[in-house]
């Protein structure tokens, strides 16, 4: 039986409505309703859309969770919700939630970031994350090298996308492939019947750009050459090699991730990498990280990947973390942010209003 806090997590900030219960450092349930499939027609998700699918899912999701953890909502020690980044709209949904549930149950409210969360979530995986650990953080919205000393006070900002997030660039490339969204899964899936023959380009890793952004990511130019390319075949009437172009493309994202994150444990003499956050849940990724890491003595900790792509859970297993090492708790007025700022692990008191 675990012990510890019994914690309760709600994610809404893109189209995954999440909620997670974890007791200390142990996952009890994560209980998700997905979105996806209303937005896939559009390519893209639709901010709108998601709101409402998290306000229909919100109730079900919850009374889900408990049913299945085999927890009563008396018996919930603290709520944790992510305040952001993320969808305006979206976000405000779990965090309007999170504050009527803490306040109806008396109970602290933590609102927290959602990557954060993503470095947190490995905690009801592997354990207690070493402190400090360099984190890679790769989804949909975020390309983040991160050291983290200490995940519920103290993460630090080495490096960041300058322009597409990993994510973004694969939900990109496959549209060009014409492979439905999002496309992570899809490429992923299609390049293991490819071979990487194409020379893609690695943004940011040689001369001056690497000088000045040795830690900071680009994927754009990856994703016009990639458009180009294809483009190429087509007005030349040729077959496009879907699967090759895919595990091209993909080897060339994974050799800039890994190759940087390594850099960065060399750099600040971390031999830790955690690598979170729906990117993460790419198979040539996690082999490639596992691989290098390996080769320079650096342990490696992913979670499997439904823990990689947005959940409660996270949310939750960081929520809980806050409660054991005695955080303060948000003030019940914290909005909901949707620039929330990296280095910001918790939200504690409301933004002042205008005057
Ligand atoms: O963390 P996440 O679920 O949501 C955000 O916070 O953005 O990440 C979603 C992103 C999408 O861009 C999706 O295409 C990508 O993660 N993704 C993958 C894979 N699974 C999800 N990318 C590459 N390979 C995958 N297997
Ligand atoms: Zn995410």
């Amino acid at each position: 039986m675990a012990d510890g806090p019994l914690v309760l997590g709600i994610e809404t900030s893109c189209d995954e409505t999440g909620v997670g219960l974890v007791r200390g450092g142990t996952l009890l349930f994560d209980a998700i309703a997905s979105s996806v499939d209303e937005h896939a027609r559009f390519g893209g998700v639709v901010p709108e859309v998601a709101s409402r699918a998290h306000l229909e899912a919100m109730v079900p999701t919850i009374e889900r969770a408990c049913t299945e953890a085999g927890v009563a909502l008396r018996d919930v020690d603290a709520v944790a919700v992510t305040s952001g980044p993320g969808l305006a709209g979206a976000l405000m949904v779990g965090v309007a939630s999170a504050k009527a549930l803490a306040l109806a149950l008396g109970v602290p409210l933590h609102g927290v970031n959602h990557l954060a969360s993503h470095v947190a979530v490995d905690i009801v995986e592997h354990g207690p994350l070493p402190e400090p650990t360099l984190a890679l953080l790769v989804s949909g919205g975020h390309s983040s090298l991160l050291l983290v000393p200490d995940v519920t006070h103290d993460v630090r900002s080495l490096g960041s996308t300058i322009d597409d997030a990993a994510g973004e660039a694969f939900d990109k490339v496959a549209r060009v492939l014409g492979l439905p969204f999002p496309g992570g899964p899809h490429i992923d899936r299609a390049a293991r019947d490819g071979e990487v023959v194409i020379d893609f380009p690695r943004g940011l890793t040689t001369g001056r750009d690497l000088e000045r952004h040795r830690f900071d990511f680009s994927f754009s130019g990856l994703k016009t050459a990639v458009s180009r390319w294809v483009q190429a075949r087509q007005s030349a009437g040729e077959p496009v090699p879907v699967a090759d172009v895919a595990a091209s493309f993909q080897e060339a994202v994974t050799d800039v991730l890994t190759r940087k994150a390594l850099d960065a444990c060399r750099a600040n003499g971390v031999g830790h990498l955690q690598v979170g956050g729906g990117v993460a849940a790419n198979s040539r990724l996690r082999a490639m990280a596992r691989e290098r890491c390996d080769a320079a003595g650096v342990e490696l900790r992913v979670p499997r990947p439904g823990l990689c792509t947005d959940n409660g859970a996270m949310v939750a297993a960081l929520g809980a973390q806050m409660v054991i090492k005695g955080r303060p708790a948000s003030d019940l007025a914290i909005p909901a942010d949707s620039s929330m700022p990296v280095t910001e692990v918790s939200a504690r008191r409301p933004t002042a209003g205008p005057g």
